[in-house]
């Protein structure tokens, strides 16, 4: 599969079946993650993997968006640790986070593992149910499992804008 046909390939999956995800295939998609570049190199992410019922049942209580996924990752990094951009006007720890959490669901995708990317929660309450350090900020949760039965992408996952509303040649 070439990287165009894996971009489309990749949609968010809504209703994950009981199929439990494989300590290899989570590896591989841990590993993407790690693999990923960051400001100066900086690597100030970190992944928490959430894969017990107490755990899952915590997340549930935090977002409607978990869809059933027998693993979750809870995408944070070192606000501590990152490179500020000159004007001081930000940072770059949600973009180093972003492109982090990208490598690992088109990973994911590319061994058959389905994914939601989850930003429908306090990201306070979650810091605060499973007793985050305070120098970290969460981004974003990452469902993974396998799809239910009869499961298709949404059908807004194929309403893509044209290249030309997106790209202006300066
Ligand atoms: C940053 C971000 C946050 C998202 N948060 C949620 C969420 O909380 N719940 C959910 O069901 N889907 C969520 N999604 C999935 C988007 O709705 C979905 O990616 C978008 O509609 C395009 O569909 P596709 O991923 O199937 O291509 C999120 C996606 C992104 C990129």
């Amino acid at each position: 599969m070439n990287f165009i046909e894996l971009a489309k390939n990749r949609f968010s999956c809504k209703n994950f079946s009981d199929k439990a995800l494989d300590r290899d295939s989570l590896n591989t998609i841990l590993e993407a993650g790690r693999l990923a570049p960051t400001a100066q190199n900086r690597q100030g992410q970190h992944i928490y993997v959430v894969e017990s019922k107490e755990g899952l049942g915590k997340i549930d209580e935090l977002t409607p968006s978990r869809y059933h996924a027998p693993t979750a990752l809870i995408v944070a990094y070192d606000k501590n640790n990152t490179f500020t951009y000159p004007g001081d006007k930000c940072d770059s720890g949600v973009e180093d986070a972003t492109i982090v959490l990208t490598h690992m669901v088109l990973a994911a995708a590319s061994i058959g593992v389905d994914s939601c990317i989850v930003n429908f929660f306090d990201p306070d309450k979650l810091k605060e149910q499973f007793d985050l350090p305070d120098n970290e900020e969460v981004i974003a949760i990452i469902d993974l499992g396998y799809k239910a039965e009869g499961v298709k992408p949404l059908e807004k996952h194929f309403k893509t804008k044209e290249l030309d509303e997106l790209v202006t040649f300066l």
